[in-house]
């Protein structure tokens, strides 16, 4: 029984591996998913043939109860509010490592008396340490996106040496819960530091930054599973809890890399206001305006347009009429592509997951090291809902915040169509001086709604 336990084990975690390589491949991607979840389906075979505390009923019940639950709010929640979902999601599973190491440490040196060794005292302390940091900072991030708590500034000075001091105390607490197994006052010390340097670390963090912060607790929520993989002596756990962890870890990189910023930036909070303060400094920009007519001429006398959609497309839900405005200019057999820059929007995949919604073929979008050479050679790029991602100070103004960030260069075409509603500001607080370049004309207005009214003229033409 014990062999076949294991190589379901093994099966599940090759299934993971492979889920997650179908994941680099948006074509693949739903299928990449369903495989994984095949893969958590044997894990939870083989993990409940082996359970003998509690009755099959009991965990079937448990079961039911959180299928019920995962299925109605994964259905019910909006594509615009998935960051808040796995916030939730990632804080639940700290928790869940944290009460899971804890109970089983518990049983072995509370209940049985016994003295755990080194590797599995030092995992359940890892356990209750990172689950419970990652359970309260998932729910501060959770609230923060949600709007509930606002603002991104410290809250009181030296919070940052708080923060150390608290890691610092962790450690020694920790150690010496080990060296004093039979005194679980120790354990809840450590419970208590960690839940509260979970809110203190992520309180002071800006809410635009948030996405990077629960792709950081991400990584955490899968090493807290790693490490109760080891307290439990669970093979797949291990497995998965690693495979989370990494991936978690990748994707901050990948993050904090397209924004051209440091994860300690990141961590220290504070960005966007010290940003608006910079940007607030800048020349005047004098722009033209294009009316929705005149766009709609613009576009149907083009020979190749891309289409470079930001936060605003999203805020808009702009992307169905941007799919009916891919038709007309189909029709009229334009090139018509889109331009993805990899953190335009609010969260890893933003705009892809939008127009796939949106039944928009994945291969018209164009990743950014890919298409940035096609833009000098495009008659007309339209800009929607999007700022930081094409703000050319990224590539001439040293003493901007986003000088470094990769930047997708819409400037360089012919012409260049902005729609957003004012000249207000991106997520990086300052000025885009490409609004004020020869070439680009403001079609001011909501996106969807300024849309709809050149798909209606390009209809009448
Ligand atoms: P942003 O620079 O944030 O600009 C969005 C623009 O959309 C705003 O200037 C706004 O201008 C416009 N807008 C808002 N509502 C609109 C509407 N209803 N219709 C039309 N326009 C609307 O967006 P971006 O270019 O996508 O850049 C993303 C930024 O977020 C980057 O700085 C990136 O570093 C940051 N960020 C991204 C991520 C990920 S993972 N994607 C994570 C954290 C931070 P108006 O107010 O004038 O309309």
């Amino acid at each position: 029984m014990n062999i076949l336990i294991q190589v379901a084990y093994l099966i599940a975690s090759v299934l993971f591996i492979i889920g997650i390589k179908m994941l680099g491949r948006t074509k693949d991607a739903r299928n990449g998913n369903l495989v994984s979840a095949a893969g958590m389906l044997v894990a939870i075979l083989a993990t409940v043939a082996q359970v003998d505390a509690i009755s099959l009923t009991d965990i079937l019940i448990c079961v039911v109860i959180g299928s019920a639950i995962g299925l109605y709010t994964a259905g019910k929640v909006e594509m615009t509010q998935m960051p808040e979902m796995v916030a939730l999601f990632n804080g639940f599973g700290g928790m869940a490592s944290l009460t899971v190491a804890m109970s089983d440490f518990w049983l072995n040196t509370q209940v049985n008396g016994f003295q755990v060794g080194p590797i599995i005292g030092t995992s359940a302390i890892l356990s209750i340490f990172i689950g419970g940091l990652t359970f309260t900072g998932s729910m501060i991030a959770f609230l923060k996106l949600n709007g509930k708590i606002s603002g991104g500034s410290v809250m009181f000075k030296g919070q940052h040496m708080i923060n150390l001091l608290l890691l610092i105390a962790a450690i020694v607490v920790g150690v010496f819960g080990m060296m004093n197994q039979d005194q679980p006052l120790y354990f809840f010390i450590l419970i208590g530091i960690a839940l509260l340097l979970g809110i203190l670390t992520v309180i002071p963090i800006g809410g635009a930054d948030m996405p990077v912060v629960i792709s950081l607790l991400n990584s955490y929520s899968g090493m807290a599973a790693c490490t109760t993989g080891f307290v439990l002596n669970n093979n797949v756990l291990i497995v998965s809890g690693a495979l989370v962890g990494a991936s978690g870890i990748i994707l901050t990189q990948i993050m904090c890399k397209a924004m051209n910023r440091s994860l300690m930036n990141v961590l220290l909070g504070g960005f966007g206001q010290t940003a608006s303060v910079a940007g607030g400094d800048g020349p005047e920009i004098t722009v033209k305006e294009v009316g929705v007519e005149e766009a709609a001429m613009l576009f149907d006398s083009a020979s190749s347009v891309i289409v470079v959609p930001g936060y605003g497309m999203a805020v808009a839900q702009a992307q169905h009429v941007i799919r009916e405005l891919s038709e007309q200019c189909e029709k009229r057999g334009i090139d018509f592509r889109f331009a993805i820059h990899p953190v335009a929007g609010r969260m890893p995949g933003h705009m892809n997951v939008l127009l796939a919604e949106a039944n928009i073929s994945y291969d018209k979008l164009i990743e950014m090291d890919e298409i940035n050479d096609d833009f000098a050679n495009t008659d007309l790029v339209f800009v929607v809902g999007a700022n930081d991602v094409v703000n050319p100070a990224a590539r001439t103004n040293p003493q901007s915040p986003i000088f470094g960030m990769p930047i997708l260069n819409a400037d360089k075409a012919r012409t260049v169509i902005v729609s957003k509603r004012s000249m207000g500001k991106g997520y990086a607080g300052i000025e885009n001086e490409l609004f004020g370049y020869d070439n680009c004309l403001m079609l001011f207005g909501d996106a969807k709604q300024t849309i709809t009214k050149v798909v209606s003229e390009l209809k009448e033409m």
